[in-house]
């Protein structure tokens, strides 16, 4: 939108460069006129990134520059049409006294190019670092400056990335971008459930796939846990939530020991989502109550069934959104039952649906249902 200030949030090393100039190279190859402003790397650091992505183009132009009065000097030059800041960190405004990288000037350098960006109607894209645990003088104080909020995500070490919007004035927060880092930079994951579910390996105890929603996207994702073979001698057991919800396993545990006699009290337990993937809907519930039955019990569940519901402290199973889409997706990739909650809507062509009230009732439903060497695929 123009006018607009985008801020693109991330940790160190995850693309974010990357994303940015794979980006601007798509405005400027439309004609729009782009300047991107490096304070981190030299423009020949760039310029190389650039010939490697293929995003080279005479409407693209980069220049390394820290002082915010040079990069309006630079605007006023060349007019551009889209602005895109690397990163909002590494800038500062001389006048404002503080160092480089403090809260005041990163708070102060938005400030100015959010005005700029208005009273010029110059879209803007800011970079800003961000730290597991949140963010130092970093980019919430932002947050409320702007336009809009992107978050790009990832497990470092995995080459899959997120990209969501955390706040956006001009449309909704629901889409979803999933990108892999591959040597041309980014690349669009056309089926992520499959990409998700490729490397499962079936007949594990421990693992049940998850129909879940990010965003207006089903996706299927593998649940897994681990439970430790001996009580806990001394101080607390291990709790390990990956890409889930610490609070949700703490609970779905508790729920699992009080109402179903699933007794995992004084033993470490490790949960995951597969994939580098971060789940944080209680659909997926159902299915890591069921893994860590699965894990406990040293004893695999069906690989062609899924399991979706919100599970209640009562030990209720309850529906969650869009059940008729995570379906239709498990359908696709070749699943052939679903354990849902009671009041699921009609399953779609392809999948049998377990309707189950309680989640005792969804344990004995899936230990029913053991491996009979009917493989799944997923293409
Ligand atoms: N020559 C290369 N070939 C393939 N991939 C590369 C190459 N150089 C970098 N990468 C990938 O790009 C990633 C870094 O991307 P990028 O510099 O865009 O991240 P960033 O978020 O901007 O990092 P920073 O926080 O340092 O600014 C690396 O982690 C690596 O995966
Ligand atoms: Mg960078």
């Amino acid at each position: 939108v123009p006018g607009s200030v985008t801020l693109l949030a991330g940790e160190p090393g995850i693309g974010k460069s990357t994303l940015l100039l794979q980006a601007l190279w798509w405005m400027a190859d439309a004609g729009a006129t782009c300047l991107y402003v490096t304070g981190e790397e030299s423009v020949q650091q760039v310029r190389l990134r650039a010939e490697r992505l293929g995003t080279l183009n005479r409407h693209l132009w980069l220049v390394s520059e820290t002082s915010l009065p040079h990069i309006i000097a630079h605007v006023d030059a060349l007019k551009p049409d889209v602005l895109a800041i690397d990163s909002i960190q590494t800038m500062h405004d001389p006048e404002l006294g503080s160092a480089p990288g403090s809260v005041a000037q990163v708070r102060g350098c938005t400030h100015h190019l959010v005005q700029q960006a208005k009273a010029r109607d110059l879209t803007t894209v800011c970079v800003g670092h961000v730290t597991k645990d949140g963010a130092i003088a970093g980019p919430r104080v932002l947050e409320h400056i702007v336009d809009t909020v992107l978050s790009f995500e990832g497990e470092r070490h995995h080459s899959l990335r997120l990209l969501r919007a955390l706040k956006h004035r001009f449309g909704g927060t629901h889409d979803l971008g999933l990108f892999e880092m591959a040597d041309a930079g980014l690349e669009e994951v056309p089926d992520p459930s499959a990409l998700f579910l490729t490397d499962r390996h079936p007949g594990v105890a421990g693992s049940v796939v998850a129909p879940i929603m990010d965003g207006q996207r089903p996706l299927l994702v593998e649940v897994q846990a681990l439970v430790g073979s001996d009580e806990n001698r001394g101080g607390s057991p291990r709790r390990c939530a990956q890409g889930l919800d610490p609070g949700r396993l703490a609970t779905v545990l508790a729920v699992l020991d009080q109402r179903a006699r699933v007794k995992l009290a004084s033993l470490d337990v490790h949960a995951l989502a597969a994939g580098g993937v971060r789940v944080v809907e209680p659909g997926a519930d159902l299915a890591l109550a069921l893994a860590l039955t699965s894990a406990s019990r040293d004893t695999a569940i069906a690989d062609d069934l899924v399991a979706c519901g919100e599970i209640g402290l009562g030990g209720e199973l309850r529906q969650v959104g869009q059940m008729s889409r995570r379906l239709a997706e498990a359908a696709r990739l070749g699943f052939h039952r679903a354990i849902v909650p009671e009041s699921a809507p009609a399953a779609p062509d392809g999948i049998e649906l377990v309707r189950v009230r309680t989640l005792p009732d969804a344990i004995g439903a899936a230990m029913a249902h053991r491996p009979e060497g009917r493989r799944m695929l997923a293409k």
